[in-house]
């Protein structure tokens, strides 16, 4: 049995204006008016049919979270941290909150990976391996030298579905990604991952002790109220803040990774959102009340109103009610650091 644990703390500020530090992406209908974290949900119902799916989030966003179960009709059991503290933090709280033989499903709550038999059967591929102490990646073939992720080297000889990994570099900077791509023997980190429980807990313990033993006392202070378990607020506070990338991944032995020929998109920008949508014959794509003349390759996210675009060319505009984007495509990623200066000047 394999228990889905979803990874829902993530801010999302490249989806400003309509990600919000109150409402991140993973719980805006995005897609076909669906949230993501909703169509998570309903992806790992297939693993296990009728079961209960483990949640790390943000106390703040309980009720959220509870919501996006529901439309899926999921029962879900909420880990809740009283502040965020990356990933390597989450995923030690929900091992150290599962029987030790456990294999567990990490996986984050804002991706769109819209084959779930596919994707279901490939994790399944994995079992096997996580069983055996292994450290399960998933990887996608690269199409550009994104450096906004991890990437795992293999063993391109290697007949098996569960590939022996040779490195993990998390985030490279553009000419090393550029590198790698010529290469030919490196895959992206899909961000999911397989594992015992015994199995991280025991990297953590070697890798990154100090965040190990601040998460076990957060746990062994936490309380239950219902289906929510809150990690105790002071302990948790005192973790340090790094993803389990930088923390395990790059410094393990004893990785694999299964491939994945599924669709995958992170979601990870404007960009991402609007590769989703349909174009029409000038590559515009118009969601909502959006049109777009004499435009080319134009995206306008306009649900409430009508929002029209006259001339443009590869741009996005982005239409909230109390918040406008207007893009060059180009700059689709720095969307995030115009979210920090906002937050600086508040
Ligand atoms: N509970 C909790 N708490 N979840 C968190 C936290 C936290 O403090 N921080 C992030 N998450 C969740 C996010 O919501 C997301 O679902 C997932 O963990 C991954 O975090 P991101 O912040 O989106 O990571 P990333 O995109 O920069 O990089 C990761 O994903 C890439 C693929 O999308 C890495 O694993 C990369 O190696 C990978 O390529
Ligand atoms: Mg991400």
């Amino acid at each position: 049995q394999i228990q889905a644990v979803v990874l829902c703390g993530g801010s999302g500020t490249r989806l400003w204006p309509l990600s919000r530090q109150s409402l991140p992406k993973q719980f805006v209908p995005l897609i076909a008016g669906k949230s993501l974290l909703q169509a998570t949900f309903e992806r790992v119902a297939g693993l296990a049919p009728g079961g209960t799916v483990w949640t790390v989030a943000n106390s703040e966003h309980r009720f959220l979270v509870r919501d996006c179960a529901e439309a899926a009709g999921t029962k879900v059991r909420s880990i809740l941290e009283p502040v965020g503290r990356n990933t390597a933090a989450a995923m030690a709280a929900a091992a150290l909150n599962a029987d030790p033989e456990q294999l567990l499903l990490f996986l984050p709550a804002d991706h769109h990976v819209p084959d779930a038999a596919h994707f279901c059967q490939t994790v399944t591929e994995g079992a096997e391996a996580a069983k055996q102490g292994a450290i399960v990646t998933f990887g996608i073939t690269p199409s550009q030298p994104h450096t906004g992720y991890g990437y795992i080297q293999i063993q391109p000889s290697s007949e098996e579905k569960a590939k022996p990994v040779i490195r993990f570099v998390e985030k490279p900077d553009a000419a090393t990604a550029m590198s790698y791509l010529a290469e030919g023997s490196y895959f992206w980190n899909a961000g999911i991952f397989l594992v015992k429980a015994k199995t991280l807990i025991e990297a953590l313990e070697q890798h990154a002790s100090d965040i190990l033993e601040a998460v076990s006392k957060a746990v062994q202070a936490q309380h239950a109220d219902g289906d929510f378990l809150h990690l105790d607020e002071a302990a948790f506070a005192g973790c340090r803040s790094e993803s389990i990338d930088y923390a395990v991944l790059e410094k393990h032995a004893n990785i694999v990774m299964v491939p994945f020929s599924g669709a995958w998109s992170d979601v990870g920008s404007w960009n991402a959102v609007a590769d989703l949508a349909s174009a029409d014959a000038n590559d515009n794509r118009v969601i909502g009340h959006g049109t777009a003349h004499q435009a080319k390759s134009t995206y306008i996210h306009a649900p409430h109103r009508p929002v029209v675009a006259l001339g443009t060319e590869n741009l996005l505009i982005i239409d909230t009610p109390d918040a406008v984007l207007v893009a060059a495509q180009s700059h689709a990623e720095d969307v995030k650091t115009v979210v920090a200066d906002l937050e600086k000047a508040k």
